[in-house]
Formats: C-alpha cells, structure tokens, sequence
C-alpha cells in the first residue's frame, strides 16, 4: 500500500467512492462536503472537550504526596510513567503510522487532533510530575529500573512496529486499527481505575480530575477507531475473515493479560477495592465492551465488578465541585457512545 497522495488535483473520485483507506481524495479537508458523519459528530465533540492542563488545581496534591503510604506512592509514579510512555507512543503513531494511509479527510483532521491531544496528555503528565517531585527524571526514567513497565512497553511499541514494519498490507493496517482501539480502550484504563481509586479515598484529587480530562479524550479517540473499523467492515467486507476475527481476539486476549498482571504489579494487593481478580474482571469486561463495539460477540462474559470507576470518571456525576477556577465550566461533552 502506498502512502496517500496529499494534494491530488487530478483525483475523480466521487464523495460517494471515498474510502477510509485506499481511496483516491483530491486531499481538500472540506467540512463543507463531508462522507462520513460519523467523524464530522467526533470533530465537534473533541472541539467541545478542549481543556488546559496548566488550569487544573495541583497544589494540594503536592502536600497529599508526601502523606501517600508507600504502596499508593510507587503505584501513583508508576501509572504515570507508563501514562507517559502510552502517550508519547501514539502521538507519533497516529502522525506517522496511520495518518499516512488514511484517504478520507475528514478522518485525517480527526487524527491531527487525536494526535494534537495525545502531545497535550503529555503536557499534563509533566504538570502532575512536576508538583508532585522536585526530581521529574525518577518518574521519567522508571522504566529503565521497572522490569514488568519496560516489558509492557516493549510489548505495546513491538506490536505497531511490527504493522508498520515491510510491505503495508490491507489486513496490516486493519490489525493496527484494532491495535489502536485496544490502546486506546484497554491499556489506560487499570492506571485510570489506580488514579480514580485514591481519589476515592480522598487524595490526590487534582490528579483524578486530570485523569477524567485525559479519559474523556480518550473516549472519543477509542470511538474514533472503532468507527473507521466499522466503516472499513462495510466498504471492505471481504477483509473480516475468521482468520481476522481469531488474529484479532488473540490480540485481545494477550492485551487482557498483560493489562490485568500490570494491574496487579501496580497496587500489589495493597489499594484499598482492588484484588488482582477484580482488576482482571475490570479489564475482560473492558475487552468485552470494545469487541461489541467492532461487531464481534464478546470473549469473556463477566459483569463490571467495579462500577463505581465509571461514575467516578464522569463529569456528570460529580457530587462535589472540589476545585476552583473555570476547567470545571468547559463543556460537559458528553461520552454516550449512542450518538455515533
Ligand atoms: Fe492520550
Ligand atoms: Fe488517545
């Protein structure tokens, strides 16, 4: 496959013919004229998300870390460098990887401003390590001490090299789709649910609300992926063959895995709510969600053993305003997968 053409004057293809890859587009990113609605919907959401990170309170997180016990400590650093290494990861990704093979623009405008967010999650990783450490490389660097984050990393960047690695095949940038949605809607979420649980206890809760901000992004770019996937699974139905379904579920699976052992290396038993098996319950019911959400049936059959992440997570269910300043009066846009 080759990368699109950017500007293609001599294209004649129709809005009709416009395909999510392999398309011909003349380039123009013409809101006017637009195929699918789908992303025109996400582009006003994720405008509607804007958020600055500078904005969110962090000085009483500063005084609550130096009162977080030990094990609350090393999971807080830990989630974060992982966080930040998912972050820098798909910033590039997105730009490099995938963007190129897109031809419908609007899709590229959406991936533009996924990949504008993916760069401002980061700029918030560095507001939380900056007032919670005097000494921002600890966090930074702890993959280079932490066997089990370097060997979550060093899985999650293998499996897009691998995609993007050779000759770009139809199925290859199809399976890099599926590996986005499983990065955006698996692997954050057992070091959002670590966040969201000392929150519930009452600290650190600028950290929480940075959280919801990131996750709420995230949202829209899990759907993002899963709505290019079920449009390819319309205009390209031939390419979902069981052979696809069975690489796809073992994906799934060995992201469950490794998502559920990371879970459990970060609270060690020792975080109040989770047990190892709920965090693996939590993520296999995760799993199960995104595996719906693409049109195939659902590989584990658990119910969410913790739902409370879910309203914790929400901007709409907040029963107490804990901070000052206006980050609060953005807009609530909301995350109901129903309006796609
Ligand atoms: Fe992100
Ligand atoms: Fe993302």
């Amino acid at each position: 496959m080759e990368r699109k053409t950017i500007y293609n004057p001599n294209s004649k293809e129709s809005l009709n013919d416009r395909r999510v890859f392999g398309g011909d587009s003349d380039g123009m990113i013409n809101f006017t004229r637009m195929k699918y609605q789908w992303a025109l919907n996400l582009w006003d959401m994720m405008e509607a998300n804007t958020w600055f990170p500078r904005e969110v309170q962090m000085t009483q997180d500063a005084k609550d870390y130096k009162y977080l016990t030990p094990s609350e400590k090393r999971m807080y650093d830990l989630v974060l460098s992982q966080l930040i290494f998912m972050d820098s990861l798909q910033t590039n990704n997105l730009m490099d990887n995938i963007n190129p093979y897109i031809t419908a623009p609007e899709i590229n405008a959406c991936l533009s401003r996924q990949s504008y967010e993916e760069a401002n999650h980061s700029k918030s990783y560095a507001v939380m390590v900056e007032s919670i450490s005097d000494n921002t490389d600890l966090i930074y660097d702890m993959w280079k001490n932490d066997a089990k984050l370097k060997e979550k990393n060093t899985y999650i960047a293998s499996v897009y090299e691998g995609l993007s690695n050779g000759e770009l095949t139809d199925e290859k940038l199809l399976l890099a789709m599926f590996a986005n949605q499983i990065l955006e809607g698996l692997y954050f979420y057992a070091g959002f649910a670590a966040i969201y649980a000392l929150g519930k206890s009452g600290k650190m809760l600028g950290s929480s609300q940075m959280i919801r901000f990131i996750q709420r992004d995230e949202v829209t770019h899990l759907i993002l992926f899963q709505n290019m996937i079920n449009s390819v699974r319309k205009e390209r139905p031939e390419l979902f063959t069981s052979e696809l379904e069975d690489k796809v579920r073992a994906m799934f699976r060995k992201a469950v895995d490794l998502e559920a052992s990371w879970g459990a290396h970060i609270t060690q038993g020792q975080i109040l709510g989770f047990t190892d098996n709920i965090i693996r319950q939590y993520i296999e019911y995760l799993a199960d969600r995104r595996l719906e959400a693409v049109g195939y049936k659902a590989e584990y059959n658990v119910k969410h053993p913790i739902p409370w992440v879910d309203g914790y997570a929400s901007f709409n269910d907040q029963r107490t305003n804990f901070f000052e300043g206006n980050v609060v009066n953005y807009s609530k846009g909301s995350i109901d997968f129903d309006d796609f």
